[in-house]
């Protein structure tokens, strides 16, 4: 980490309050002259700091600026890599490949903007500028595939309780991987495990999550128009601290790991599910099917009951609901 770096991390760490270059000096080691360089720099890059004489320096409140050193300021667990791209191809694609090049290193990847993100079922995941792509790279020993399947439902729970706690907006989880905002679809889950040929008893995880965060729903395909939302309005002059909602993000998703394979988390998932309960359609073995959601089990899988009576356990696919208008 540069000393700009470390700067930047205790200024975000003490958003909107001043503190003194001494203060700074001591805690990294550094010269008076060093600080005042990396303000200057931090300034050129944007960074609305004001410096007094009297009180130090203070990182004005309305700068909304994402970055490692930011998102390190906001979350608890300091023994995460936070890795901060302005835009990449896909967040989860650059994990994997640390991951099969033998990365046994916990790292979170954040980006703004993604060329070509990936999203489930082979499909492409619209990454525009407004919203935020983090992936999750994470190690398991001895992983079972029936735990693989409860790490997007978990996901999906951290996103819920982020958004709760930072925006105090309330979301609904559709089966297995969608958040949803008012009707709206504001983030999806792509979870991809990388076992490793030489030890098979360690898998590597990425968990991949795209939110819509401040999105100009505009620029969006027409098609996705209709379907998709933001959880905060472009046009509204909401007082954001991205860095501190990524960092709840990461807190909240960590706080999960370390209780898996626990299923503490299936009830919250329950009680925001818009599936439980609902007449769905869905496909199994290539064939259409409808049926009743009667319940969702403890690997996450949904049971539907159909008309016959047959109660069906399904562990992936896609449902839609059937009498949605
Ligand atoms: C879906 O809704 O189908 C899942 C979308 C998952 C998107 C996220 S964004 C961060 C990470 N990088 C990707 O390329 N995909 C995931």
């Amino acid at each position: 980490m540069t000393t700009q770096e470390k700067i930047l991390e205790i200024l975000e760490k003490n958003k909107g309050v001043a503190i003194s270059g001494e203060e700074i000096a001591t805690a990294l080691n550094v010269s008076r002259a060093a600080i005042w360089k990396a303000i200057n720099g931090l300034k050129e890059k944007g960074y609305n700091i004001v410096s007094t004489t009297n009180r130090g320096y203070c990182l004005s409140q309305e700068n909304d600026i994402l970055s490692a050193s930011g998102i390190k300021a906001n979350i608890l667990n300091k023994d995460i890599s936070v890795i901060y791209k302005e835009s990449t191809i896909s967040t989860n694609d650059d994990l994997l490949l640390l991951a099969q090049n033998g990365c046994k290193d916990t790292i979170v990847e954040v980006s703004s903007f993604q060329e070509g993100g990936k999203g489930r079922l082979g499909r492409t995941f619209v990454s525009p500028k407004g919203g935020i792509y983090i992936s999750f790279l994470v190690h398991f020993k001895n992983l079972e595939l029936k735990d693989i399947t409860i790490i997007t439902p978990m996901a999906a729970v951290a996103v819920l309780n982020c958004v709760k706690k930072t925006l105090n907006l309330d979301l609904d989880i559709k089966w297995v991987n969608d958040l949803f905002y008012k009707g709206k679809k504001v983030c999806g889950i792509l979870t991809q495990a990388c076992v490793d040929v030489e030890n098979s008893s360690t898998s590597s995880v990425v968990v991949g999550i795209g939110i819509d965060y401040k999105l100009d729903l505009n620029t969006l395909p027409l098609e996705l128009q209709p379907i998709v939302g933001t959880l905060i309005p472009n046009m509204q002059n909401t007082e954001c601290n991205t860095n501190k909602f990524v960092g709840t993000l990461i807190d909240e998703m960590f706080n999960m790991l370390k209780d898996f394979p626990n299923k503490n988390f299936l009830k919250v998932y329950k009680d925001h599910s818009i599936v439980l309960g609902k007449e769905v359609k869905y496909t199994y073995n290539n064939e259409a099917k409808t049926g009743l959601v009667i319940d969702i089990d403890d690997d996450c899988a949904l049971l539907i009951r159909q008309e016959s009576g047959n109660i069906q356990k399904l562990n992936s696919g896609e449902v839609s609901i059937k009498f949605q208008k």
